[in-house]
């Protein structure tokens, strides 16, 4: 999993390719590496220094000559190969005439690195990318162009992938192409424009934004104001163009030290963005965006949301909102394993896959596994035209705008939004919710956005509290109902973050053996917020206490019967109960943060982590 970038043009073409893969980091940074093409000629740098790579690789490319016509560039997220500078991409052929880039599995490159090492191929790495420069080298030698070799070659492959490819002979050419992973193309403003592909549309925000999105095993060949798209047979075909207004600074970091800073921040507007339009005066839910319809979601006996990571916590919450008010039973799967475990699925099952990227690739291949048994898919995803919302029957977009650090936090949040809308539309097309409901829960949900800003102007008591912390190596997140998923997802900040034993449990569950671990010194954070269950969490709290935790507790403001069970306290707003994860979260984010910072670490590239996992 890695971000590809590529531009042809007269200049200007190094710049933009380093300040893309600045933009594609968040997918990966064990290396960075660009291939330069200088008219018959070849150029390649690279650098593996993790967080570093690409401060490095910019060092090492300061001085080179102009005159480039085309280049490709890398940054890398460790599959197959060690993350060293001889696995990094670019990967060339045995000539150095041929240079590629390439973003995901090519799954039978051993069996193809046998056959090419038969033939008298070198190989220099140990990963699975490179194959595919040895590949079109052997087409090339007996006389093809270099997309008709790149064809050639993709007909060869199995897995999933974008790459693009450069060779010395075809000078101011790039060819790429893609299946299952992600890959846009663009062209440049201007008379001469440049020709533009990245795995993601904010690499390439700043030069243009018209963007052509391709389809599984389609070719695209740019050249300086020119752009071919084929299928695999070399057919010329017309791809669906997408004009994206989406503002560059957005993506920027807007004042704040880091992104993830600013992220946190943006949570009211990314929730207010969520819910714009979809509220209605006559206080129903209008969705009208998620082309599947009201009939054919009116016959769903059953619902299963399958996501990954923070977007699993998600799903998590949806689930106790659609069976509470839609009354349908509701399962959830981590999506990687929901697709080997045969769910029993139908017509009338209703699979949400939720994902921020829409490229995840468990995710991904559990909806494509749901639409094999006729389930109505639908994706709950922040990227427009995500790889999921086009395997999906249904989209229903957040609106948090791009998210840059690495852990999730607006996305997340504006994702149980998403799903509580879900769960009301639901219920509303179900009967299953009087209008009076519906009228008290419209206005909770509204005042959501100034609920998180209250959270969000007590940054430094929650600062504060972290600093009482910084000694402490293990925690113990605890949480009922619908406070067990905001206990999950405090806990994976704060592992993903600050490199900490965190585990989150449901409190009930700790009598059945995770409280054999609770000893004086043991950090117990709970949410012991109003919601139904508060009375069993007090008892739990109780627990532990008197087995010498130190406890942190998640409490409503002026609730000092609950504040006189804590150690320290995280105060919030009191909301809908339902709703109290899109609040109760916000102060565990910020704890994670404060607590990562006063340990040194970069919190927006935490070591091993990518912000797309698009392997397996
Ligand atoms: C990675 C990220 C997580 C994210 C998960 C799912 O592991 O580090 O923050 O929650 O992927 O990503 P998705 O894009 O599918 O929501």
């Amino acid at each position: 999993m890695c971000g590809i970038i590529g531009a042809t043009g007269d200049e200007g073409v190094l710049a933009l390719l380093l300040d893309g893969l600045e933009r594609l980091e968040y997918r990966g940074y064990d290396s960075a590496g660009v291939a330069l093409d200088y008219g018959h000629d070849l150029y390649r740098a690279r650098a593996a220094t993790g967080t570093g790579s690409l401060a490095d690789l910019r060092k090492v490319v300061e001085n080179v000559p102009a005159g480039v016509t085309a280049g490709i560039g890398h940054t890398r997220w460790a599959t197959h190969g060690h993350p060293t500078e001889t696995n990094a991409h670019p990967h060339l052929d045995c000539s150095g005439k041929v240079a590629v880039v390439h973003n995901g599995i090519i799954e039978n490159w051993r069996e193809l690195a046998a056959k090419l090492r038969e033939t008298g191929h070198v190989l220099a790495s140990d990963t699975d990318t490179e194959v595919f420069a040895h590949l079109v080298e052997e087409e090339m030698a007996s006389g093809s162009s270099l997309a008709n070799a790149v064809r050639s070659s993709l007909r060869e492959v199995r897995g999933a992938f974008a790459l693009a490819v450069i060779a010395a002979s075809e000078p101011g050419t790039i060819v790429a192409a893609r299946r299952v992973s992600p890959l846009v193309v663009g062209m440049g403003d201007g008379d001469n424009p440049m020709g533009l592909l990245a795995s993601d549309i904010p690499a390439l925000l700043g030069h243009t934004r018209r963007f052509w999105v391709l389809d599984d095993d389609q070719v695209v060949e740019l050249r300086p104001g020119q752009m071919r798209v084929t299928t695999l047979a070399g057919k010329v075909v017309e791809p669906t163009e997408l004009q994206v207004d989406w503002d560059i600074e957005a993506a920027e970091k807007g004042g704040y030290p880091d992104f993830m800073g600013k992220e946190i921040h943006e949570q009211p507007r990314a929730v207010a963005d969520t819910l714009l339009g979809r509220l209605l005066a006559d206080d129903t839910i209008g969705l009208d965006e998620l082309r599947i319809t009201p009939d054919d979601l009116r016959d769903i006996d059953k619902v299963f949301i399958v996501a990954c990571g923070s977007s699993y916590h998600a799903g998590l919450v949806a689930k106790y909102a659609i069976e509470r008010w839609a009354r349908l039973p509701t399962e959830i799967d981590i999506a990687s394993e929901f697709r080997y475990r045969d769910p029993v699925l139908d017509e009338r099952t209703l699979v949400v896959g939720v994902s921020q990227s829409g490229e995840t690739i468990d995710t991904l291949q559990a909806m494509s596994e749901a639409r094999q048994w006729n389930a109505k898919v639908l994706v709950i995803s922040n990227v427009v035209d995500s790889s999921m919302a086009r395997v999906a029957d249904g989209v229903l977009y957040t609106h948090a705008g791009p998210e840059v650090g690495v852990a999730s936090t607006k996305t997340h949040l504006s994702q149980i939004v998403a799903l509580e809308l879900l769960a009301l539309y639901l219920a509303q097309l179900r009967g299953t919710l009087p209008a009076a409901d519906a009228r008290r829960l419209f206005g909770k949900l509204e005042e959501l956005p100034a609920l998180i800003e209250t959270v969000l102007a007590r940054e430094d008591d929650v600062a504060a509290v972290a600093g009482q912390f910084t000694k402490t190596r293990d925690f113990f997140f605890l949480g009922r109902h619908v406070g067990f998923p905001v206990a999950l997802e405090g806990a994976l900040k704060l592992k993903e973050l600050s490199y900490l034993r965190a585990e989150g449990y449901p409190a009930g569950e700790l009598k059945h053996g995770p409280i054999a671990l609770i000893e004086p010194g043991a950090v117990v954070v709970a949410v012991a917020t109003r919601t139904r269950l508060w009375e069993k969490m007090m008892s739990n709290i109780a627990e532990v206490r008197s087995r010498g935790a130190t406890v942190l507790l998640v409490a409503n403001d002026g609730d000092e019967e609950t504040a006189a069970e804590a150690d320290a306290v995280l105060w919030v707003p009191e909301t809908e109960p339902l709703f109290a994860p899109v609040v109760d979260v916000v102060p565990l984010q910020l704890f994670a943060y404060h607590l990562a910072a006063l340990h040194g670490l970069d919190v927006d590239r935490p070591r091993n982590l990518a912000k797309t996992v698009t392997v397996e």
